[in-house]
């Protein structure tokens, strides 16, 4: 069943647990998604990054990823991940996307916070939560996944809690995405995430948190930053990461028994496939943070 950004966060408030948000730029990411989240009974998110245009178009993946989410028996958001462009927005809002994020970070606030509420009024029009970013991740979801390092390398910038106060009530946004030390890509070291920073715009704004360079981040961490108001954690690199590397080991396997052994590409993308489910299902499960009844 397809639901929107507002409501899938709001089950997640209610059971004080976060939503994974898997970025599903291949068929095996979507259907290890849809079956983690059927095999669960966990709600998830479907998203499609503007940045992941090159991997999969929007007109080819958009509507399989609403027609699978309409079919299935989760309860699933089909969701616009990191928008730069209004007008992209729009071709998602009409295929059917009942999620969307407009993310003009990298703008000044000003005109941020004008985008956004243009964002928010579009969505409006349709079946369709809308999630902004304030504060600044500095590496971009588009960028190469090695890019990310530390949040001061990527030169990001905390959420400001008092801003983003005034950001919400002009904005109209439904949940906000804010800086607080993880970045997108592959970390250097451990993370570095600032809980006060997430506590003390928690107080300041109502609403669902997102967290976004959610992959690569420890469990404990993951459960700090749920019991301090996160509801929805953006998950793409390191599941990738994973599945690479389950593919690479599959071919290393079937060439250590004959070097000339002939390698399906279905040989690889089912090994993919089957790390990422693993992968998924651990994680559904540590974003639950121990809640049972889920709707
Ligand atoms: P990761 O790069 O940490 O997986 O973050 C993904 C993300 O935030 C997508 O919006």
């Amino acid at each position: 069943m397809i639901i929107n950004l507002r409501d899938i966060c709001a089950v997640a408030e209610q059971n004080n647990m976060a939503i994974a948000s898997f970025n599903v730029p291949s068929f095996e990411a979507l259907r290890a998604a849809i079956d983690v989240a059927e095999e669960t009974d966990h709600p998830v998110i479907l998203s499609h990054a503007e940045g992941h245009e090159p991997l999969a178009p929007l007109d080819s993946i958009g509507p399989v990823m609403v027609a699978l989410a309409e079919r299935s028996s989760a309860m699933l958001c089909v969701h616009l991940d990191h928008c730069e462009h209004l007008s992209y927005m729009r071709r998602a809002l009409e295929i059917g996307f009942t999620g969307a994020m407009y993310d003009g970070s990298f703008e000044p606030y000003e005109v941020n916070l004008e985008n956004s509420q243009r964002a928010a009024e579009m969505c409006s029009g349709f079946d369709c939560g809308i999630e902004c970013e304030l504060g600044s991740m500095g590496s971009r979801e588009a960028g190469q996944r090695d890019e990310g390092g530390t949040a001061e390398e990527s030169g990001a910038v905390y959420t400001d809690p008092d801003q983003a106060a005034d950001f919400i009530a002009s904005t109209g946004t439904d949940i906000l995405a804010c800086s607080f030390g993880t970045v997108h890509g592959i970390y250097k070291g451990e993370p570095h995430l600032n809980f006060k920073v997430l506590t003390d715009i928690r107080d300041r704004v109502k609403i669902p948190l997102v967290m976004h360079g959610g992959s690569g981040v420890s469990d404990e961490d993951y459960k700090k930053a749920i019991d301090s108001g996160i509801r929805k954690i953006n998950y793409y690199t390191y599941g990738v990461k994973y599945a690479g590397e389950a593919a690479c080991a599959e071919m290393e396997a079937k060439r250590s028994k004959s070097a000339d052994a002939i390698v399906y590409w279905h040989d690889l993308t089912s090994a993919a496939y089957s790390r990422l489910v693993e992968d998924f299902d651990h994680v559904v499960k540590v974003f639950a943070n121990g809640a049972k009844q889920l709707a």
